[in-house]
């Protein structure tokens, strides 16, 4: 007797601690700490094929698309590339009042391609909250607990995570980083998304333009401040902690607003950061040395795999924006100006990485093999040399 209520008693016990693990153990969509935007809204950039091999070439591993385009979906396939797929604006209203609507958008747009393609998370819509659309706002989360559902009923939470990826716009006072709180207008529909979203383990995604902000602000930001460069820095009296550079400063600002909103375990994961190449001519700060020196020194940020001044035990992992230049992209001449390779795969300013090709003269994917080649032989030496 004394022996079976004790193989029941354990039985419970591990009844109990799998339930507990299970509640805790959540979809990982985020292999190191460095990730890609692919946009596509060009004309002129390489086959999705191509781009596969071009990512596989720098060794980068994360990617973002904003859509769900099956070409990409199918050349992703066997890659072991992890991809983030997007649920466009233009769908929410729709799938927040059709559950079914987005169980179709699920089973043609991810379940299809799995596990073969690594889908590892969808962001139902793009900086939503803070824009002008107040019916886009009110349909989000329900579009957000549809497609959730729908993962939910075929088994897949497990592989796909669900969020969105918000702007700078749902903030105020975002200096000193302290004192960022969601603001008013948003706070209202934020609230709800947060409590699902920390109920299902998903991070806030948010797109950090220190850019942007220098732009809007050039007599009171220190340029390089906003580009990692060697600077004195702010000081956050409140926090008693200093900030060298104002991308971490951003991210610790979607903390703080997190914290004050009752989220303060909720993980940031930044969903887009990037430094234009080239702009209009009230886009001065938008050139390529500028755009070089952001984006090799956000390499070297992300590569020392750190937290921020305020969450150091958060890694901070990031999505750059973006791949490619796109040039059918609207608005200021920056837009179509913020990728690391140009159309045709070559690299557009040298951080690191080597493009499809190096010369208009030679083909593409041969130049692509021989570098592939050759960066096996140097991996192969220094696994020797170690
Ligand atoms: C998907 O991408 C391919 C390759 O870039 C493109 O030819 C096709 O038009 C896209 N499909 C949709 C529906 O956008």
């Amino acid at each position: 007797m004394g022996v079976l209520r004790n193989r029941w008693t354990w039985f419970g016990l591990l009844c109990i601690v799998a339930c507990f693990l299970n509640a805790f153990v959540t979809v990982q969509a985020f292999t190191g700490t460095y990730g890609i935007n692919y946009g596509r809204v060009a004309d002129n950039i390489p086959s999705p094929e191509d781009v596969v091999m071009l990512l596989r070439a720098a060794m980068i591993k994360n990617i973002r698309i904003y859509d769900a385009n099956h070409s990409v979906l199918k050349a992703f396939r066997g890659s072991g590339l992890e991809l983030v797929v997007n649920v466009p604006n233009e769908l929410l209203k729709d799938f927040s009042s059709n559950e079914d609507h987005a169980m179709n958008w699920v089973k043609d747009n991810v379940q299809p391609f799995l596990p073969e393609t690594y889908i590892r998370g969808i962001t139902v819509g793009n900086e939503v909250l803070g824009g002008s659309d107040q019916e886009l706002a009110e349909a989000l989360l329900g579009a957000i607990k549809n497609i959730y559902s729908a993962l939910n009923n075929l088994h897949l939470t497990h592989v796909v995570q669900v969020s969105t990826a918000h702007s700078q716009a749902v903030f105020a006072n975002s200096y000193p980083p302290s004192s960022c709180i969601f603001r008013e207008g948003v706070a209202q529909y934020m609230k709800p998304l947060l409590q699902f979203f920390s109920h299902v383990g998903s991070p806030f995604f948010i797109n950090v333009y220190p850019f942007l902000a220098y732009m809007s602000d050039p007599e009171h930001i220190n340029l390089n401040y906003a580009l990692f460069e060697s600077n004195p820095g702010i000081y956050d009296s409140k926090t008693k902690l200093h900030y060298d550079n104002m991308f971490d400063a951003q991210i610790d600002a979607s903390y703080a607003a997190l914290e004050d909103a009752g989220f303060g375990h909720m993980e940031v994961i930044v969903s887009e950061t990037g430094w234009a190449s080239h702009g209009d001519d009230n886009e001065a700060v938008a050139t390529s040395h500028n755009a070089r020196t952001y984006n090799y020194n956000l390499r070297k940020r992300l590569a020392i795999r750190k937290g921020t001044p305020f969450r150091p035990n958060f890694l901070v992992r990031a999505y750059v924006f973006a791949l490619f230049n796109e040039n059918l992209k609207p608005g200021p001449t920056s837009e179509r100006n913020f990728g690391l390779f140009k159309p045709d795969g070559s690299i557009s300013y040298y951080i690191g990485f080597s493009g499809l090709k190096s010369s208009s003269a030679s083909s593409p994917v041969l130049s692509l093999k021989v570098q592939i080649f050759s960066g096996s032989l140097l991996l192969l030496f220094s696994i020797i040399k170690f």
